[in-house]
Protein backbone atom coordinates (compact mmCIF):
# COMPACT_ATOMS: atom_id res chain seq x y z
CA UNK A 1 0.00 0.00 0.00
CA UNK A 2 1.42 3.36 -0.63
CA UNK A 3 1.98 5.88 1.96
CA UNK A 4 0.07 8.98 2.26
CA UNK A 5 0.62 12.66 3.33
CA UNK A 6 -1.37 15.81 3.44
CA UNK A 7 -2.13 18.04 0.46
CA UNK A 8 -3.78 20.44 2.06
CA UNK A 9 -6.92 19.00 4.37
CA UNK A 10 -6.74 16.38 1.33
CA UNK A 11 -4.59 12.76 2.00
CA UNK A 12 -2.62 11.95 -1.12
CA UNK A 13 0.05 9.46 -2.04
CA UNK A 14 3.63 11.26 -0.69
CA UNK A 15 4.51 10.00 -4.18
CA UNK A 16 2.07 11.81 -5.88
CA UNK A 17 1.89 15.37 -3.64
CA UNK A 18 5.15 17.19 -5.36
CA UNK A 19 3.07 16.97 -8.71
CA UNK A 20 0.03 18.76 -6.50
CA UNK A 21 2.36 21.49 -5.43
CA UNK A 22 3.66 21.84 -8.82
CA UNK A 23 0.07 22.42 -9.80
CA UNK A 24 -0.73 24.98 -7.20
CA UNK A 25 2.21 27.17 -8.17
CA UNK A 26 2.60 26.77 -12.11
CA UNK A 27 -0.93 27.71 -11.93
CA UNK A 28 -0.69 31.00 -9.93
CA UNK A 29 3.12 32.10 -10.72
CA UNK A 30 2.37 34.60 -13.01
CA UNK A 31 -0.49 36.35 -10.75
CA UNK A 32 1.94 35.74 -7.46
CA UNK A 33 3.70 38.91 -6.61
CA UNK A 34 0.45 40.66 -6.90
CA UNK A 35 -1.47 38.35 -5.04
CA UNK A 36 1.31 38.74 -2.18
CA UNK A 37 0.80 41.92 -2.04
CA UNK A 38 -2.95 41.89 -1.99
CA UNK A 39 -3.28 39.25 0.61
CA UNK A 40 -0.75 40.48 3.21
CA UNK A 41 -1.35 43.80 2.61
CA UNK A 42 1.66 44.72 1.68
CA UNK A 43 3.53 43.01 4.78
CA UNK A 44 5.30 39.80 3.13
CA UNK A 45 8.16 43.00 2.28
CA UNK A 46 8.95 43.64 5.65
CA UNK A 47 9.30 40.22 6.90
CA UNK A 48 11.21 38.94 3.92
CA UNK A 49 13.57 42.50 4.79
CA UNK A 50 13.57 41.16 8.53
CA UNK A 51 14.55 37.66 7.63
CA UNK A 52 17.74 39.25 5.89
CA UNK A 53 18.70 41.55 8.80
CA UNK A 54 18.69 37.93 10.84
CA UNK A 55 21.01 36.57 8.88
CA UNK A 56 23.78 38.76 9.19
CA UNK A 57 25.36 38.37 5.95
CA UNK A 58 29.27 38.87 5.87
CA UNK A 59 30.98 40.13 3.03
CA UNK A 60 31.71 37.74 0.10
CA UNK A 61 29.36 34.70 1.29
CA UNK A 62 27.73 32.56 -0.47
CA UNK A 63 24.51 31.76 0.08
CA UNK A 64 21.47 29.62 -1.09
CA UNK A 65 17.95 30.28 -1.32
CA UNK A 66 15.27 27.68 -1.45
CA UNK A 67 12.15 27.84 -2.98
CA UNK A 68 12.85 31.44 -4.27
CA UNK A 69 9.67 31.07 -6.57
CA UNK A 70 9.78 35.24 -8.07
CA UNK A 71 12.59 35.58 -5.99
CA UNK A 72 11.78 38.20 -3.52
CA UNK A 73 14.61 37.32 -0.88
CA UNK A 74 17.85 36.58 -3.44
CA UNK A 75 16.88 40.06 -4.78
CA UNK A 76 16.88 42.00 -1.14
CA UNK A 77 20.59 39.65 -0.84
CA UNK A 78 21.95 40.05 -3.84
CA UNK A 79 21.37 43.95 -4.34
CA UNK A 80 22.47 44.69 -0.31
CA UNK A 81 25.34 42.79 -0.59
CA UNK A 82 26.99 43.25 -3.86
CA UNK A 83 30.28 41.13 -2.88
CA UNK A 84 27.91 38.00 -1.82
CA UNK A 85 27.02 35.11 -5.05
CA UNK A 86 23.26 34.43 -4.10
CA UNK A 87 21.96 30.77 -5.61
CA UNK A 88 17.72 31.34 -6.77
CA UNK A 89 16.96 28.14 -6.86
CA UNK A 90 13.08 26.18 -6.98
CA UNK A 91 11.08 22.89 -8.03
CA UNK A 92 8.75 24.84 -10.20
CA UNK A 93 10.30 26.20 -13.61
CA UNK A 94 7.27 28.37 -14.05
CA UNK A 95 8.23 30.52 -10.62
CA UNK A 96 11.54 30.17 -11.37
CA UNK A 97 11.34 31.72 -14.95
CA UNK A 98 9.41 34.82 -13.20
CA UNK A 99 12.13 34.90 -10.80
CA UNK A 100 14.62 34.83 -13.73
CA UNK A 101 12.80 37.50 -15.78
CA UNK A 102 12.58 40.13 -12.78
CA UNK A 103 16.23 39.60 -12.00
CA UNK A 104 16.79 41.09 -15.51
CA UNK A 105 14.18 43.16 -15.53
CA UNK A 106 15.29 44.64 -11.92
CA UNK A 107 19.10 44.47 -12.14
CA UNK A 108 20.04 41.61 -9.84
CA UNK A 109 20.81 39.30 -11.45
CA UNK A 110 24.84 40.07 -11.85
CA UNK A 111 25.77 38.10 -8.76
CA UNK A 112 22.70 36.00 -9.04
CA UNK A 113 22.93 32.15 -10.10
CA UNK A 114 19.77 30.06 -11.36
CA UNK A 115 19.01 26.58 -10.31
CA UNK A 116 15.96 24.27 -10.90
CA UNK A 117 16.04 22.21 -7.72
CA UNK A 118 14.17 20.26 -5.17
CA UNK A 119 14.82 21.81 -1.53
CA UNK A 120 14.37 18.07 -0.17
CA UNK A 121 18.16 16.84 -2.27
CA UNK A 122 20.13 19.44 -3.18
CA UNK A 123 22.82 18.45 -5.57
CA UNK A 124 25.44 20.74 -3.63
CA UNK A 125 28.37 19.37 -1.89
CA UNK A 126 28.79 19.44 2.34
CA UNK A 127 29.32 22.93 3.52
CA UNK A 128 28.99 24.59 0.99
CA UNK A 129 26.96 27.80 1.65
CA UNK A 130 27.68 30.31 4.96
CA UNK A 131 23.61 31.02 4.65
CA UNK A 132 20.63 29.32 3.67
CA UNK A 133 17.22 30.82 3.28
CA UNK A 134 13.82 29.71 2.56
CA UNK A 135 10.71 31.44 2.61
CA UNK A 136 6.96 30.31 2.77
CA UNK A 137 8.47 27.48 0.85
CA UNK A 138 9.10 24.55 3.39
CA UNK A 139 5.29 23.89 4.45
CA UNK A 140 5.04 23.10 0.74
CA UNK A 141 7.68 19.94 1.20
CA UNK A 142 6.85 16.43 0.98
CA UNK A 143 9.51 15.64 3.41
CA UNK A 144 10.41 18.48 5.67
CA UNK A 145 12.95 16.61 7.65
CA UNK A 146 15.10 15.83 4.45
CA UNK A 147 14.81 18.94 3.65
CA UNK A 148 16.07 20.48 6.65
CA UNK A 149 18.76 17.67 7.14
CA UNK A 150 20.23 18.71 3.53
CA UNK A 151 20.44 22.81 4.42
CA UNK A 152 22.17 21.63 7.69
CA UNK A 153 24.66 19.43 5.21
CA UNK A 154 24.87 22.18 2.87
CA UNK A 155 25.59 24.95 5.51
CA UNK A 156 29.68 25.46 6.53
CA UNK A 157 30.52 24.58 10.12
CA UNK A 158 29.66 28.59 10.90
CA UNK A 159 26.51 28.59 8.74
CA UNK A 160 23.02 29.63 9.44
CA UNK A 161 19.88 28.52 8.76
CA UNK A 162 16.61 31.20 8.38
CA UNK A 163 13.20 29.75 7.60
CA UNK A 164 10.50 32.36 6.87
CA UNK A 165 7.03 30.60 7.25
CA UNK A 166 3.28 31.04 8.18
CA UNK A 167 2.90 29.54 12.00
CA UNK A 168 0.43 29.88 14.46
CA UNK A 169 -0.95 32.44 15.91
CA UNK A 170 -0.71 33.03 20.37
CA UNK A 171 -4.38 35.39 20.44
CA UNK A 172 -7.11 32.96 20.24
CA UNK A 173 -9.72 36.34 19.21
CA UNK A 174 -7.20 37.00 16.46
CA UNK A 175 -7.45 33.38 15.50
CA UNK A 176 -10.66 33.35 14.70
CA UNK A 177 -10.13 36.35 12.75
CA UNK A 178 -7.50 35.02 11.03
CA UNK A 179 -9.33 31.88 9.97
CA UNK A 180 -12.39 33.35 9.12
CA UNK A 181 -10.06 35.75 6.75
CA UNK A 182 -7.88 32.43 5.67
CA UNK A 183 -11.00 30.17 4.43
CA UNK A 184 -13.90 33.06 3.39
CA UNK A 185 -11.57 36.48 1.59
CA UNK A 186 -8.36 33.97 0.61
CA UNK A 187 -10.12 31.96 -1.56
CA UNK A 188 -11.88 34.76 -2.98
CA UNK A 189 -9.01 37.24 -3.62
CA UNK A 190 -7.19 34.21 -5.37
CA UNK A 191 -10.75 33.87 -7.67
CA UNK A 192 -10.34 37.05 -8.39
CA UNK A 193 -6.46 38.06 -8.85
CA UNK A 194 -5.43 34.32 -9.99
CA UNK A 195 -8.43 33.18 -11.25
CA UNK A 196 -7.81 30.18 -8.86
CA UNK A 197 -9.64 29.97 -5.61
CA UNK A 198 -8.29 26.88 -5.46
CA UNK A 199 -4.93 27.56 -4.77
CA UNK A 200 -5.47 29.57 -2.03
CA UNK A 201 -7.80 27.54 -0.22
CA UNK A 202 -4.64 25.18 -0.57
CA UNK A 203 -2.34 27.69 0.75
CA UNK A 204 -5.18 28.28 4.02
CA UNK A 205 -5.31 24.35 4.45
CA UNK A 206 -1.41 24.02 4.38
CA UNK A 207 -0.99 26.58 6.74
CA UNK A 208 -3.18 24.71 8.95
CA UNK A 209 -1.32 21.46 8.64
CA UNK A 210 2.22 22.81 9.25
CA UNK A 211 3.99 22.36 12.33
CA UNK A 212 3.88 25.44 14.84
CA UNK A 213 6.80 27.59 16.44
CA UNK A 214 7.47 24.89 18.56
CA UNK A 215 6.82 22.07 16.59
CA UNK A 216 9.39 23.13 13.99
CA UNK A 217 12.43 24.07 16.38
CA UNK A 218 12.25 21.04 17.62
CA UNK A 219 12.20 19.40 13.95
CA UNK A 220 15.54 22.07 13.19
CA UNK A 221 17.55 21.07 16.33
CA UNK A 222 16.92 17.31 14.81
CA UNK A 223 18.33 17.91 11.88
CA UNK A 224 21.51 18.59 13.67
CA UNK A 225 21.71 22.25 14.52
CA UNK A 226 23.36 23.72 17.52
CA UNK A 227 20.91 26.47 18.33
CA UNK A 228 17.42 27.61 17.12
CA UNK A 229 15.46 30.92 17.82
CA UNK A 230 12.49 32.55 16.57
CA UNK A 231 10.84 35.52 16.02
CA UNK A 232 7.00 36.03 15.67
CA UNK A 233 5.85 38.58 13.28
CA UNK A 234 2.05 39.21 13.56
CA UNK A 235 0.85 37.85 16.41
CA UNK A 236 2.31 34.42 15.23
CA UNK A 237 0.76 34.51 11.68
CA UNK A 238 4.05 34.44 10.46
CA UNK A 239 7.35 33.40 12.49
CA UNK A 240 11.11 33.50 11.29
CA UNK A 241 12.88 30.46 12.58
CA UNK A 242 16.93 30.96 12.77
CA UNK A 243 19.31 28.32 13.63
CA UNK A 244 23.20 27.60 13.54
CA UNK A 245 24.93 25.44 12.96
CA UNK A 246 27.56 25.93 15.63
C1 LIG B 1 4.79 30.41 -1.61
S1 LIG B 1 6.12 30.28 -2.76
C2 LIG B 1 7.41 31.22 -1.99
C3 LIG B 1 8.22 32.03 -2.95
C4 LIG B 1 9.19 33.03 -2.32
N1 LIG B 1 10.18 32.37 -1.49
C5 LIG B 1 8.46 34.07 -1.51
O1 LIG B 1 8.64 34.07 -0.29
O2 LIG B 1 7.72 34.86 -2.09
C6 LIG B 1 6.65 28.63 -2.49
C7 LIG B 1 7.63 28.13 -3.51
O3 LIG B 1 8.15 26.88 -3.04
C8 LIG B 1 8.45 26.10 -4.18
N2 LIG B 1 8.63 24.70 -3.76
C9 LIG B 1 7.68 23.85 -3.31
N3 LIG B 1 8.22 22.66 -3.01
C10 LIG B 1 9.55 22.77 -3.25
C11 LIG B 1 10.64 21.88 -3.10
N4 LIG B 1 10.48 20.62 -2.67
N5 LIG B 1 11.88 22.32 -3.42
C12 LIG B 1 12.07 23.60 -3.87
N6 LIG B 1 11.06 24.48 -4.04
C13 LIG B 1 9.81 24.07 -3.72
C14 LIG B 1 7.26 26.36 -5.09
O4 LIG B 1 7.52 25.96 -6.42
C15 LIG B 1 7.06 27.85 -4.90
O5 LIG B 1 7.74 28.61 -5.86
Amino acid sequence: MNNKTHFGFKEVDVEDKQQHVKGVFSSVAESYDIMNDAMTAGMHRIWKKILVELADISENSTVLDIASGTGDIAKLISKEYLSSSVFMTDINMEMLNEGRNRSINESFNKNTHFCQLNGEKLPFADETFDVITIGFGLRNFTDKSAGLNEMFRCLKGDGRLLILEFSKPKNKAFSKIYDWYSFNILPRLGSMIANDGDSYKYLAESIRMHPDQESLKEMVLKSGFNDCKFYNLLNGIVAIHVADRR
